[in-house]
């Protein structure tokens, strides 16, 4: 298959926050389920700043070794898991952030968004997936929503057993994973 594995980000940067807990429980989930890489990548050690390469990305010249380094990741992945929180009916600014860093590595790269929030964030969902869709991404159909308890987002703790929170969910995230990496095997030909 083209790539080295796949890629899960955790798409977000907030100082107590749930994002990398899950996306390490997604990419338990892939390797076990396909028998695939699944590597997790925090937005916060790519440490990419806001909107700071002076070209625009289409040309893929980019200044910064953080930009780089990213750009190496998205090109050498089969794949790319994107797991992220509903902010707002919409997604964190600091994952839009770093999908604007890039352009053509996103054409054509299989992708599936992975959201969370208190009725599951089918709206970060859309809005992400009409995104990367724009990018000429391969978008895996599956749409995966994870639903966090009123008491959950009220207690802000970071805290979450995906394992005991998510349950009813897995057989989705399995299945969406699987979908994700059918898409890999296609691109590869
Ligand atoms: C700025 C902000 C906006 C939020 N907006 C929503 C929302 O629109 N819908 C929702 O279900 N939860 C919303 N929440 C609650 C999040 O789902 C919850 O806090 C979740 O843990 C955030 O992910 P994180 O901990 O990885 O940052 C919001 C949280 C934040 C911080």
């Amino acid at each position: 298959m083209h790539g080295s594995g796949f890629l899960v980000v955790a798409g977000s940067v907030r100082p107590v926050r749930r994002a990398l807990a899950i996306a390490s429980w997604v990419a338990g989930i892939g390797a076990e389920t396909c028998g695939q890489r699944f590597e997790v990548v925090d937005l916060k050690d790519l440490n990419l700043g806001l909107d700071d390469e002076p070209g625009i990305p289409a040309k893929g010249v980019y200044l910064r070794a953080s930009t780089r380094r990213w750009s190496q990741l998205v090109t050498s992945a089969s794949g790319v898991v994107i797991v992220t929180p509903q902010y707002n009916w919409g997604y964190p600014a600091a994952l839009k952030n770093a999908i604007d860093h890039l352009y053509e590595e996103w054409r054509d790269k299989p992708v599936l968004v992975v959201t969370y929030g208190g009725h599951g964030g089918a709206r970060c969902s859309a809005q992400l997936r009409e995104v990367v869709g724009g990018m000429h991404a391969r978008l895996a159909s599956a749409r995966p929503a994870l639903k966090l308890s009123q008491a959950q987002i009220e207690a802000d703790d970071g805290a979450v057993d995906p394992d005991r929170d998510f349950a009813s969910e897995r057989s989705a995230v399995e299945a969406a994973l699987q979908e994700l990496v059918a898409l890999a095997r296609i691109r590869a030909g």
